[in-house]
Parts: structure tokens; C-alpha cells; sequence
């Protein structure tokens, strides 16, 4: 892909913070490339293996150069990443804008240049940039611009993945620095209150995101059932159900966030790998016009909760993907009136349902729609005008 189509709809890939933190090492990362081949994640889409914090060693050298850690990567990042270009995939990097990286390893403050020539040397072709450790008086906003301008002048298309939490009014003005993407929202951790929190807290906000630069709602927790070698990320609880897996990524894919998996793809159960290479739901986020989701609230008007909303994306080819969802604790029915979505019934117009978990026709209805959601759960449809 050329530079002009960079970032264009929501990257995927596999990150290693989740499951690993500081426990990576070369092995690790070339094992998951493996998988990506061996398990379908490259045919399903997913490109990008991105490490994160703690691959370099705590001081830069005499030339002020970032240094990889030779114990966890003694072949050095240029083999590494022509080990995954072998494999026609993508390799990612993490720094921080700060002079130092939140688990206290050297942040690129005013080495941005310098950096970002280092990753291009090494063949990076993505790079999550963090917010700890930013000098109090600086404008992080500047320091983002400054980070997208000497990767896009670095001789190399690199990704740029902004990731400030959602800091400073972010969405405002990410959009014009130059970042592909952007983190909206704090941590998640591998609960269903992170998951459902996060989502609620990007309702109403789908005007943020779009192509060349979309709202990173976090990596996935999908598949890691508790299993982090970082405690407060899988909060020590042993993470979701498999309904509450489909449901975090239904809502990440439809409201257009890069799907960057964060559990062990290495060992993944069949539920998981479902998942995670759901097509028409990944068809769904990866539509080329990366329309927002909005939300509409179910019947009944008294009816006041955040919990409970359907989505609607409208997609490129005239199609509207629909989720339902439940995140509420008991179950309920969520009725769909079209002509909330534009369809009023003197236009003749019906709708033609696909279930994209069920992978089957529903068949064609006038008028509404109305699934009965179990609690923690959804239904997603792929819905067709017909005549
Ligand atoms: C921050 C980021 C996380 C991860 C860690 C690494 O908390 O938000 O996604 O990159 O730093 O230290």
C-alpha cells in the first residue's frame, strides 16, 4: 500500500501489552507471526505485530540512539522486522512522547527526528506514541505534531498511533496533527465493566472518527480469560465470558476502532479464533468509507438507559450494519423502528437481515425489528433495502 492509502481504514493487528508487558522477548514475536500465517489472522485481515513499552534498555547511547534490550532482542529489531516483512506482514514499535515511556525506559521529548529516522532504518511500519512522563508545561498537542511530521518525513510510511487517553480535548484536534489514530479512553482491563464502560463513553461521539484518522478505543481483551502477567489488566478475576468476547468486539468493530488483539494468539481457544475472524463483522469495520456509528435508543421514550442501544453504520455499498446491544443485566427486547434510520413505510422499502454471528438469512422485514437480547450481549445484523 502506498503512502496515500496509510491508515486509511482501521488498522489490525496484535499488540503485546496485554497478555505480556515487559515479558517479551524476539521468540515471542516471531512466534505470533507464525500464527498470523498458520491460524488465518493475515487472511482475516489482521498486518500489523506491534510491540509495545519495555524492548529497549534504560539509556540511549553516546549518540543519543535508542539501544534494544540484546537480552529480549539479541538478533536487534532489523532482523526482527524482516522476519515478519518475509511473512507479508507489518511490524510495530511504541515510544512516548515523554522523556521517558510510562514503565520508565527513554521516551523520544525532543529526539523526535532522531527517532524517527532510528525506525525507519530498522524497517518499523507503525508507531503507538504514549503520553507519560510529558514536561508539565509542554503542549501535547505540539509534541504530537511533532512526532507526525518527522515520520512523515522519515522516508518510510509509518502508522502513526497517537495514544494520550483521550487527554487535553484530544479528539479536537488529533485529526489535524497527522496521527492515524488515537486513543479516546484510559486502560482497559480484561472485565466487563472496562468494556462496557469504554464504549458508553464513545456514544454520540462517532463525528471523531473516520478515515486516515480513527478512535482507538484500546487494544482487545477478547480471548484472554484473565491471563496477563499484568495485574491490574486482567484484575486478577479471570476476565469474561465468551458472549461478553462477541460483544466487545461487535461494538469495536461498528464504532470504526483499530482491532489490535492483546490476548495470547498462540494459544487460543476455537471460541476465541471465532471470534476475532468473524468476516462480516470484520467487514463491518473495515468498510472503505469508515462511516461512524450512531446511536439509536430503543422504545420505549420513558426508557432512559446507556446500557441499552442499537448502532447504525451505513456502509459504502448502500448496506446498514445494525448492532443490538444489551449491556445491561437482565435480558430485553430492543425494538428497531426504520424510520429512525430513514426508512418510512411510504417508501415501499423493506429490509433484508443477515445475522452476522449466526451467519444466516433472517429474512425480510417491514417496518421494525425487534431480537430479544440476553444480558451482556448482541445481535449484529448486515441489513439490505429491497423493494
Ligand atoms: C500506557 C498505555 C498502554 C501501554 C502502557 C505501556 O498505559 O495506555 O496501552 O502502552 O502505557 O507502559
Amino acid at each position: 500500500m502506498g503512502r496515500y492509502h496509510l491508515g486509511a481504514m482501521p488498522p489490525m493487528g496484535w499488540n503485546s501489552w496485554n497478555t505480556f508487558t515487559w515479558d517479551i522477548n524476539e521468540q515471542l514475536i516471531r512466534d505470533v507471526a507464525d500464527v498470523f500465517i498458520s491460524d488465518g489472522y493475515k487472511d482475516a485481515g489482521y498486518e500489523y505485530i506491534v510491540i509495545d513499552d519495555c524492548w529497549s534498555l534504560k539509556e540511549r547511547d553516546k549518540d543519543g540512539r535508542l539501544v534494544a534490550d540484546p537480552e529480549k532482542f539479541p538478533s536487534g529489531m532489523k532482523a526482527l522486522a524482516d522476519y515478519i516483512h518475509d511473512k507479508g506482514l507489518k511490524f510495530g514499535m511504541y515510544s512516548c512522547v515523554g522523556t521517558h515511556t510510562c514503565a520508565g525506559f527513554p521516551g523520544s521529548f525532543e529526539h523526535e527526528f532522531q527517532d524517527a529516522e532510528l525506525f525507519a532504518e530498522w524497517g518499523i511500519d507503525y508507531l503507538k506514541y504514549d503520553y507519560c512522563f510529558k514536561p508539565r508545561q509542554m503542549s501535547g498537542e505540539l509534541l504530537y505534531k511533532r512526532m507526525s511530521l518527522a515520520l512523515k518525513n522519515c522516508g518510510r510510511d509509518i502508522l502513526f498511533s497517537a495514544c494520550n487517553w483521550g487527554e487535553d480535548n484530544v479528539n479536537k484536534w488529533i485529526r489535524s496533527s497527522g496521527a492515524h489514530m488515537y486513543r479516546s479512553t484510559g486502560d482497559i482491563q480484561d472485565n466487563w465493566d472496562s468494556i462496557k464502560n469504554i464504549a458508553i463513553s464513545q456514544l454520540d461521539k462517532e463525528c471523531y472518527t473516520g478515515s486516515y484518522c480513527h478512535n482507538d478505543m484500546d487494544m482487545l481483551v477478547v480471548g484472554m480469560y484473565g491471563g496477563s502477567n499484568n495485574g491490574w489488566i486482567s484484575s486478577k478475576i479471570g476476565g469474561c465470558s465468551d458472549n461478553e468476547y462477541k460483544t466487545h468486539f461487535s461494538l469495536w468493530s461498528l464504532m470504526g476502532s483499530p482491532l489490535m488483539i492483546g490476548c495470547d494468539i498462540r494459544n487460543a481457544n476455537q471460541v476465541t479464533k471465532d471470534i476475532l475472524m468473524n468476516r462480516d463483522i470484520i467487514a463491518i469495520n473495515q468498510d472503505i468509507e469508515c462511516r461512524g456509528a450512531y446511536r439509536i435508543k430503543p422504545e420505549p421514550q420513558w426508557f432512559h438507559s446507556d446500557e441499552v442501544f442499537m448502532l447504525v453504520k451505513v456502509l459504502s455499498n448502500g448496506d446498514l450494519a445494525i448492532g443490538f446491544f444489551n449491556l445491561s443485566d437482565t435480558q430485553r427486547e430492543l425494538s428497531l423502528q426504520f424510520w429512525d434510520m430513514g426508512i418510512p413505510y411510504a417508501s415501499g422499502c423493506s429490509l433484508s437481515m443477515y445475522d452476522c454471528w449466526e451467519h444466516k438469512e433472517l429474512g425480510v422485514f417491514k417496518e421494525r425489528f425487534a431480537p430479544v437480547v440476553p444480558a451482556h450481549d448482541c445481535v449484529v445484523v448486515r441489513a439490505k433495502l429491497v423493494k
